[in-house]
């Protein structure tokens, strides 16, 4: 089995290869021909070594005067010859590098593409830290034999030369050379083959380690105020051990192979002495040949090891090209449409769930997915705002992903403006609904960059407008920079509150004709979540509003374009704000009406919104919300404690 396993590899591994080789052609055949012009000069300076032995200082010993003209022509062409290497190298490891590091970013990107292409339900079955692994050290793993590629065929080049030029030379110094040549090279496979293993193993430790360590670091909150400090150190601890291992392992097969690679060359040497010396003596071969030969075999050692770096790499090479391509190859990809909704209009959207069934992959093909919504029809008229509420698990985070197409049903249809969002191009989705998810997300960067995204048309104006909608003006204001603040990673040096503003301000800055709020303010307090509600909400829908109330109050400065509203709720006030309620348990829809009808006709609603509302007083006592005060930013509570 393992000799068929290692063929396989080594099968797999000459592809990988040639697919290198194929996407960097010019820079491959640049690399190759520096490698065999060092090879060839390899060789000659063999011949030139033995030529000045046997011409120059034979002829002095005897005559014991130095021919200057011939050495000084010797010199010259040794001269020659180890500029011709130098330009060989350089030539070599400039395209070597070159195709290493052009082949591992053209496929960081193209793996990170299609990480983004490919749809939510395929990044539910792979974890981040693969995703991670798989975007850098499997790519870095499926192109480590490129570096010493082109070094391998320049010395398979050189060998085959130097094995002609030996049979020009003498036919009994050729056995010797094709003795000991495939002797190094069967020496350099069964050195890789040993080797292969040990490093695959110290290569997934390593990765292990640092995914412990990632950990550990991520969860510093949980892993301080549990007291695990001495755990996570110990589970650190027995991995690092382990990888100290594996690595020792790998040097002493290094310790017992090395010198036996270096040993043979050197019984290769002896052995042409020995056979060249009776040579000699026959007069088949002058001391010239003789000379030329022996210092051949001694520096053609150190370039066939590059043979075997090649070969030991190369299943590293191909358990890293697998999980890339794995990840290239992925399939369910969700199409967009052509369709599109005219942008023009600024009028608000309907949305329309036309009995959508829904049900998550299985994390294994084999195991039967199960539905996690059935039958689920409901509509968010033009300019309405609809409250979805259930228990934890109904499924309204579901129907949150499938409103803005993050994942497609298994049956029935989800509408935009009459429109099956499946139609539509993935700009005019993307300009047409937002979603404010549960967990809010913030990148490292500045508090303008996390709201406009780089979006055509949201300037600081657009962006203020934004944050004044989503109450966050104020405590962006308060920032040391403004808009300029960075907000550290993950939005770190945030409350949570805050963050969940910032990325409402995010989704409302694209002008929205649709926006689906999955608890989007949960973290901000209750008043603050009305007022922002009662902010978003469209003229249109507030047509029970006496017009006083109906224009926008000059702290929203109407920035926002009206939209239709499906949000995620559980607070009573908020919930009352919506014209309708929709009820919803596992994953199916059990009622719908308006707040009022609901309480007083659906007995399971009740005691939901009343469970509810005990809980956020309990919240509500400890303190646990941002400041209501709009001027103080999380920052200054840090610095105040
Ligand atoms: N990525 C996923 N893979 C498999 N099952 C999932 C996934 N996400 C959610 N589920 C399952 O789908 C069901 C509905 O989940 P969903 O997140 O829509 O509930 P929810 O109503 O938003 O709950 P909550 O109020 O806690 O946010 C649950 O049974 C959940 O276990
Ligand atoms: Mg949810």
């Amino acid at each position: 089995m393992a000799s068929g396993t290692s063929r396989d590899v080594l099968g797999s591994g000459f592809r990988v290869l040639g697919r290198a080789i194929r996407e960097q052609p010019r820079i491959f055949a640049v690399a190759v021909t520096g490698s065999v012009l060092f090879g060839l000069m390899v060789i000659a300076s063999a011949y030139v070594v033995g030529t000045v032995v046997g011409k120059v200082v034979v002829p002095a010993i005897a005559r014991g005067s130095v021919a200057g003209g011939t050495l000084a022509l010797a010199a010259a062409a040794l001269f020659g010859i180890s500029l011709l290497r130098v330009v060989g190298i350089f030539g070599r490891r400039l395209g070597a590098g070159y195709m290493q590091y052009r082949l591992q970013a053209a496929y960081r990107r193209r793996v990170t593409r299609r990480y983004l292409e490919l749809p939510l339900a395929w990044h539910h079955r792979n974890a981040t830290g693969t995703l991670l692994s798989n975007a850098n050290s499997d790519v870095e793993a499926a192109w480590y034999p490129i570096a010493p590629l082109p070094f391998a065929v320049g010395t398979l080049v050189m060998l085959v030369g130097a094995v002609v030029s030996l049979f020009l030379t003498d036919w009994a110094l050729a056995l010797v050379g094709l003795a000991v040549f495939p002797a190094l090279f069967a020496l350099n496979v069964v050195y890789s083959r040993r080797m292969a293993p040990r490093q695959a193993r110290a290569q997934r430790l390593r990765a292990e380690v640092s995914g412990i360590a990632h950990e550990s670091f991520d969860g510093a909150l949980v892993v301080k105020t549990m007291g695990r400090e001495a755990q996570e150190t110990d589970r650190f601890a027995a991995r690092a051990g382990e990888l100290r291992d594996a690595l020792i392992a790998v040097g002493k097969l290094r310790g017992v192979f090395d010198p036996m690679l270096e040993t043979l060359p050197s019984l290769g040497t002896l052995a042409v002495l020995v056979v060249g010396a009776v040579r000699l003596r026959q007069g088949a071969i002058d001391v010239t040949e003789l000379v030329s030969v022996a210092f051949l075999f001694t520096v053609l050692a150190f370039p066939v090891r590059a043979i075997g770096w090649v070969l030991a790499e190369l299943p590293r090479s191909v358990a890293g090209w697998d999980r890339v391509r794995r990840v290239l190859d992925a399939t369910g990809e969700m199409p967009y449409g052509t369709r599109t909704l005219d942008p023009g209009t600024p009028t608000p959207a309907t949305l329309a769930f036309h009995d959508v069934h829904f049900g998550y992959e299985p994390a294994e093909a084999h195991l039967p997915g199960t539905e996690v919504l059935g039958e689920v029809s409901f509509t968010v008229p033009a300019g309405r705002t609809v409250a979805l509420v259930g228990p934890t698990g109904a499924g309204k985070s579901t129907i949150a992903s499938l409103a803005v197409r993050l994942v497609d049903p298994r049956a029935g249809t989800v509408t935009v403006d009459g429109v099956d969002v499946r139609e539509l191009t993935a700009a005019s989705l993307a300009s047409t609904v937002a979603l404010v998810a549960q967990v809010p997300f913030v990148f490292d960067d500045t508090v303008r960059a996390n709201i406009s995204l780089d979006r055509p048309g949201i300037g600081d104006d657009e962006v203020w407008a934004a944050l004044r909608l989503a109450e966050a003006d104020g405590f962006v204001a308060a920032l040391p920079d403004g808009l300029d603040t960075m907000v550290g990673e993950r939005g770190t040096s945030l409350s949570g509150g805050q963050r969940q503003r910032l990325t409402l301000a995010r989704a409302l800055a694209g002008r929205p004709r649709l926006l689906v709020l999955d608890d989007a303010t949960s973290a901000v307090d209750p008043r603050v979540e009305a007022a922002i509600l009662a902010g978003l909400r469209a003229p249109a829908g507030r047509t029970s509003v006496d017009p006083e109330h109906r224009s926008p109050t000059p702290g929203h400065g109407g920035g926002g374009a009206p939209a239709s509203i499906l949000v995620v709720a559980y607070r009573r006030a908020t919930i009352a704000l919506a014209d309708e309620v929709i009820y919803m348990e596992h994953g199916r829809v059990l009622a719908r009406g308006t707040h009022t009808e609901l309480l007083a006709t659906v007995p399971g609603y009740a005691d939901l919104v009343t469970a509810y509302e005990q809980a956020e007083q309990e919240r509500e006592q400890q303190h646990t919300y941002d400041e209501v005060t709009p001027l103080t930013s999380g920052l200054e509570i840090e610095v105040d404690r």
